[in-house]
Order: C-alpha cells, then structure tokens, then sequence
C-alpha cells in the first residue's frame, strides 16, 4: 500500500508510488487544459444544435440556422446568372440599334425579356401577341402609323400618341359626320369607295358612287391619308388600302369612323420605363414578325 508523503523541494505531496527511490508527485491537470475541454465541449453541442448535424437514417437534425447546401449553391447560381444578365443590359445600353440587330447573341436575351416586358406593359391593349384587337393596332403586321424603324418605334412609345406627355405624338381622324363636314351620302360614297381600296366587300356598290366617292377623298382625306390612300406617316394616318385595320373593316364600322371620328390614346413610357428597358421593348416591337419596317 502506498503512502503520501511531502516532497521537501515543490512542497506537494507525491503519489506515494516510488520506483528505485523516483517518487511521483500528485500534480492536479492544468486549468487550462480542463477550460479547453470544456470549451470544445460546449461548442460541439452548440454546433450541434445550430448547424446539420446528426444522421437519422432517412433524415438528419437540420440545425436552427436553416443553413442547406442546396440553398447555398442554388442562391449562388441565381447570382451568377444575375451577374450574366446585367452583363448584357449593359452591353445593350451601349449599343446602337444596327448593331444590337445584327448581334444574334445581344437579341436572344433582348426577345426574352422583351417578350415578358411586352405581356407585363403593352399586351393589354396590343394583345399578347401584339396583334392587336379592335382600336389597338396590330404591331406585328408593319402597317405602321408612325414607321416601323427602331428609332421611330423607339419614339413612339416613349412619348405615346395622344398622351399626357407634352412632346407627344399627336393624331386625329376628323369626325366628318357629326361635325357637319359631309353628308350623309357623301360619306356613304366615300366608305364604299375606301373599302375598294382594300378589297374589303364592293359589291352591290355602283361605278358612280364610287367615283363620287373618289372626289369626295380627293377633296378631304387626301391631305393625310394620301392621294394614294397608302397614309402619311407625319400624321399617323394609316394606310387604308391594306388589309390591317385598326377599327375594321366592315360596312358599319368604316361608316362610324368617317361618321364620328377616331383618336386613339397610347400611353407615354418614358418616365414609366427605365431607358434599356425601353430599348429592349423597341427591339422586341421591331422584330416581331421577321425584321422588314
Ligand atoms: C392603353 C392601351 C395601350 C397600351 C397599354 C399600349 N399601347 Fe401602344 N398603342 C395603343 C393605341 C390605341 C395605339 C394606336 C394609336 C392610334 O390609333 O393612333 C398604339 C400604338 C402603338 C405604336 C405605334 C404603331 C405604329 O403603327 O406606328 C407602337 C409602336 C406601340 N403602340 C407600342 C406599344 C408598346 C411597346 C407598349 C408597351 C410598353 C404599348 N404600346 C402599350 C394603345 C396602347
Ligand atoms: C386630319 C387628318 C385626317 C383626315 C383629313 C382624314 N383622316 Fe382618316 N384618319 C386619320 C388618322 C390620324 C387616323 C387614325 C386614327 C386613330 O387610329 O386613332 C385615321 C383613321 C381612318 C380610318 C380607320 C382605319 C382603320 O384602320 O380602322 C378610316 C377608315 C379613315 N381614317 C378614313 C378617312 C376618310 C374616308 C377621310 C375623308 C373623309 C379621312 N379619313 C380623313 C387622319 C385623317
């Protein structure tokens, strides 16, 4: 049996085991030592309930930070995609309309986003496909009012027609009938005679009224839709021997418009839209059914 005694130079007491007179004193383990024991034995705990942790067979504890890989790398690629898609805005900022055209990279991005800005902005009225429905012109057919290059387009849309804006464009089909400018069989001619133009049904129609009707567009519709009918862009007065309308075509329909006038009102996107978004809006206008203005 071993005893303790006092070892008479540290002045702690040994352990009482001696081997050829090597006695060993009894040392408590540092302090130090059993502070970082505890530490790492909270934090594991701590780690433990905060981060994923342990399996559970089909499961594992998920940790109260919510912290998923998954996510981690799911956020990350959103950012680089984020990172690629300014790329391009700003690409696009930078470049003239030609070129973006012909820049087959630059305008798949540019008909992506600008399809959903379209839907988001203008399908309202211009329909999703932007062809247009009754009193909102088709854009997809270039029978344009205006013109169909980008700048012009571009124009268009930011200033709006008949709008609020002060710069805007400015278009009005005179109300021939209710203003008292015409007769009422002077319309009639003129109606039969427009509708000619376009194919749109003559028949039952007499030579005389049409050539009547032919004076009565010479007289007043010529001076903005043209001697030809083909319109005049500098009013916004369409083409009217095509086959697009914008309030139709039919017997009644011509009538009212001749009747009582047309002004249609396009909103101003300037200052509702940010400049490249306008931009792609414009390019994705322009390319609509195949590239011709
Ligand atoms: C509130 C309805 C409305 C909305 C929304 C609207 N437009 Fe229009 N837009 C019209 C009307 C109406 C006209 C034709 C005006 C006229 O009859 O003179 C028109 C005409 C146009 C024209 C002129 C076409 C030409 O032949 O010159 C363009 C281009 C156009 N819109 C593009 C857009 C774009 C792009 C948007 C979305 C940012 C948009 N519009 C949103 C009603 C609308
Ligand atoms: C002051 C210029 C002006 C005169 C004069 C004028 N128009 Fe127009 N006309 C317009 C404009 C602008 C529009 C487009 C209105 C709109 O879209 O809001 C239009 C539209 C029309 C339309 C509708 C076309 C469609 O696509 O639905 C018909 C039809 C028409 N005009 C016939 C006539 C006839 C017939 C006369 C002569 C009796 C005449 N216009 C005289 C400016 C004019």
């Amino acid at each position: 049996m071993a005893t303790e005694k006092l070892d008479p130079v540290t002045g702690r007491t040994t352990t009482g085991h001696e081997w050829n007179g090597i006695e060993e004193l009894n040392t408590p383990v540092p302090r130090v030592v059993l502070f970082f024991l505890a530490a790492g034995i909270l934090f594991a705990i701590g780690y433990w309930l905060l981060m994923p942790a342990w399996p559970l067979g089909w499961t594992y504890t998920k940790g109260l930070l919510g912290i998923d890989q998954r996510n981690v790398v799911t956020r990350q690629v959103e950012e680089a995609a984020a990172e690629r898609n300014a790329a391009w805005a700003e690409k696009l900022t930078a470049t003239s309309y030609s070129e973006a055209l012909g820049d087959e990279a630059l305008m798949h991005h540019v008909r992506e986003t600008g399809r959903t800005l379209f839907a988001d902005n203008c399908a309202a009225c211009h329909g999703i496909n932007a062809t247009g429905g009754p009193g909102f012109p088709n854009l997809a057919a270039k029978s344009w009012l205006w013109g169909g290059e980008p700048e012009t387009i571009e124009e268009t849309v930011r200033l709006g027609i008949n709008s609020t804006n002060d710069d805007t464009r400015v278009s009005q089909m005179p109300a021939f009938g209710r203003d008292g400018i015409l007769s009422r069989d002077q319309i009639g001619s003129v109606v039969a005679y427009v509708r000619s133009l376009s194919g749109e049904a003559s028949s039952g129609v007499d030579e005389a009224a049409l050539s009547s009707g032919r004076e009565v567009f010479a007289a007043n519709c010529a001076s903005c839709h043209g001697e030809d009918a083909k319109g005049n862009r500098e009013f916004g007065a369409p083409d009217l021997t095509d086959s697009h309308w914008i309030y139709g075509g039919n017997l009644q329909t011509v009538y009212s418009t001749v009747y009582g006038g047309r002004q249609g009102h396009m909103p101003n996107w300037g200052g509702r839209l940010p400049p490249t978004d306008l931009k792609i809006l414009t390019l994705y206008v322009y390319s609509l059914g195949g590239v011709t203005p």
